[in-house]
């Protein structure tokens, strides 16, 4: 089992010190706070706020997954190269259909040189 890096996890005082290490890797959720049952839902999931991770042959973002709590619901895989060779924001849409209950989603992503990183998770209220 891969060693989980999460914020919450992470002190503040080490992701101050290291904060271009973490930023770059974690995994952010963008969405709206309510979705409607049986309707489209988009959820964007994006790497890096201010530091570009690098896209080179033997370092790069592999894959991006999406989770609502423990059910894995889809994941996207990157090619070294496919962000032009170099440094920048790996991003993704998800599109995916809510049933009725509220949705409390998770994003994880993999760099090949820096393991695996989880977002901070989301909370989604469904309205009827
Ligand atoms: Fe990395």
């Amino acid at each position: 089992m891969p060693r989980i890096f999460s914020p919450v996890d992470i002190s503040q005082e080490e992701k101050e010190v290291r904060k271009d290490y973490f930023d770059r890797h974690t995994p952010v959720i963008i969405c709206d706070d309510t979705a409607h049952e049986g309707e489209k839902f988009k959820v964007k999931v994006k790497l890096g706020t201010e530091y570009p991770h690098p896209d080179q042959p033997d370092h790069f973002i592999s894959y991006i997954q999406l989770w609502n709590r423990e059910t894995f619901l889809a994941e996207v895989h990157f090619t070294p190269g496919v962000l032009g060779n170099k440094p920048g924001f790996a991003e993704v849409d998800f599109y995916i259909v809510p049933g009725p209950v509220s949705l409390n989603l998770t994003a994880m992503a993999v760099c090949t040189n820096h393991g695996l990183w989880q977002s901070e998770s989301r909370e989604v209220k469904i309205v009827k």
